[in-house]
């Protein structure tokens, strides 16, 4: 029984969280599978607000949740998160992957000293590019290393030395770092998290076997990703559905669904090209009534129109078999409303999506103006909710009907809230 992974489609930020929360309700495990407390996952339920950082969504909702190989973990973060939901009375069981790494200070102090040399893609300060590159150099510690703390103290030793000489070098400051301090810190993890390690993957293909309900939630968007991405400025993990398979370790063959998230409009948090980035007062007309902050970060996010050339090549990228329009609420009273079905290059016109960043850089957006659509009235919006589209107004059906078609792939949710019953299914 089925896998199912939600992808972001675009730079991040469109409303997964609201879209897992809202799926996740007869899932049997539910599992992130890269990056690490950057990602700001909101879901809002009876008016209160629920930001997740490291855990899958579903912890609300009491499931099983799941922490896979292919993050990199912020014991910090994670214990805060674990502690606000106790607060609250929630207390879902927790798995760990043994294979997931530790973001430690050291990755943070890097991250935070590239970020304010000005030089940064403006990161979210998390350490997640230095804890990939310790990974990547093999000298990262892992969730079973809790276990031998002592054993892995050589490749600590190591990334301490990395880390001063990088500071020094690079960054010209001189940081006191001792390997004793750092093991201290893995001692206390240990003691605190060591209880939930274990294998997710096992876990994963198991509870498929036995016919299950597997959610598998993205992190960051398709955009952001380190290959197809935007590159430099990116994440530095795979954040694509095929990466899903293997940060998690299950075959391709096991997904059922991809389903894929996208923004009625777009956002972008820090630095890069943006094709469609909207013009003032527009732009924070938008943010305004989108409440367009980072979840993670507070920084304002950046705003454009919808971007066709980009969603369709994330979709491909992902496979993706359906998509989920959220945010279509805070586009009412905007008229008209623009979507970019190609770019202008030098005089020619991309429908495919540039590979090179030198090239999107120069892309100018190619519209369709589409006629706005005023706010849903209450009776409408309880009506819709039910199933019954026909019910909204005309311009908002045509908007997703025009998008629909556009993508080739069937919008089965449409978000018009952020609370988690304001979904339509279609
Ligand atoms: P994620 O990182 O993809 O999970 O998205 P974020 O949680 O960072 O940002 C999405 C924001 O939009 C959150 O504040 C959500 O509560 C909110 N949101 C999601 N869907 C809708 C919607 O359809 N309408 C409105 N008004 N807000 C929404
Ligand atoms: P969710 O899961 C939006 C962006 C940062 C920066 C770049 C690299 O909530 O969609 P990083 O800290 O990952 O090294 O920063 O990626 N970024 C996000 N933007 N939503 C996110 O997560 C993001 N996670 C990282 O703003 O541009
Ligand atoms: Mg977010």
């Amino acid at each position: 029984m089925p896998a199912i992974i939600i992808i972001g489609l675009q730079w991040g930020d469109e409303g997964k969280g609201k879209i897992v929360d809202f799926i996740s309700e007869n899932a049997d495990l539910a599992v992130r599978y890269q990056g690490g407390a950057n990602a700001g996952h909101t879901v809002v339920l009876n008016g209160k607000t629920y930001r997740f950082h490291h855990l899958p969504v579903a912890a609300l909702r009491g499931k099983h949740v799941c922490l896979a190989s292919g993050m990199v973990i912020d014991p910090v973060k994670l214990l805060e998160e674990l502690g606000l939901l106790n607060k609250e009375g929630i207390r879902p069981k927790l798995t760990i992957d043994g294979k997931a790494h530790i973001v430690l200070d050291v990755h943070k102090m890097l991250d935070e000293a590239e970020e304010s040399s000005g030089k940064g893609v403006g990161t979210t300060r998390r350490g997640i590019g230095p804890a990939y590159t310790y990974k990547a150099a093999r000298v990262g510690i892992r969730f079973s290393d809790l276990a031998e703390i002592e054993s892995v103290k050589p490749r600590l030793k190591k990334a301490v030395d990395m880390t001063r000489a990088l500071l020094s070098d690079v960054y010209n400051m001189d940081v006191e770092l001792n390997v004793e301090h750092v093991s201290q810190f893995l001692y206390d993890v240990a003691s605190k998290l060591g209880k939930y390690v274990g294998d997710v993957s096992l876990l994963v293909n198991e509870t498929l076997d036995r016919g299950g309900v597997v959610i598998l939630e993205g992190a960051q968007g398709t955009l952001l990703d380190i290959d197809h991405g935007t590159y430099p400025f990116v994440t530095s993990s795979n954040t694509t559905a095929g990466a899903a398979c293997n940060s998690v370790g299950i075959g391709p063959k096991r997904v059922d669904e991809v389903i894929g998230v996208t923004k009625a409009y777009t956002t972008r948090v820090g630095k890069g090209p943006f094709p469609t980035e909207m013009e003032e007062p527009i732009a924070s007309m938008v943010r305004e009534k989108g409440k367009e902050y980072g979840t993670t970060t507070g920084r304002p996010r950046r705003v454009g129109w919808f971007d066709a050339v980009a969603v369709k090549y994330s979709i491909m990228l992902n496979g993706a078999t359906s998509v989920a329009v959220t945010k279509v609420d805070c586009l009412s009273g905007i008229d008209p409303v623009k979507v970019c079905l190609a770019y202008e290059f030098n005089g020619q016109e991309l429908e495919n999506f540039p590979s090179s960043l030198h090239v999107l850089e120069k892309c100018k957006p190619v519209y369709v103006e589409l006629e706005g659509w005023r706010d849903l009235s209450e009776k409408e919006k309880i009506e819709a909710l039910k199933g019954n589209f026909d019910v909204l107004p005309k311009q908002l059906r045509n908007y997703i009907e025009f998008l629909e078609e556009l993508l080739a792939r069937p919008i089965k949710y449409v978000s018009i809230g952020a609370e988690r019953h304001e979904t339509i299914v279609r």
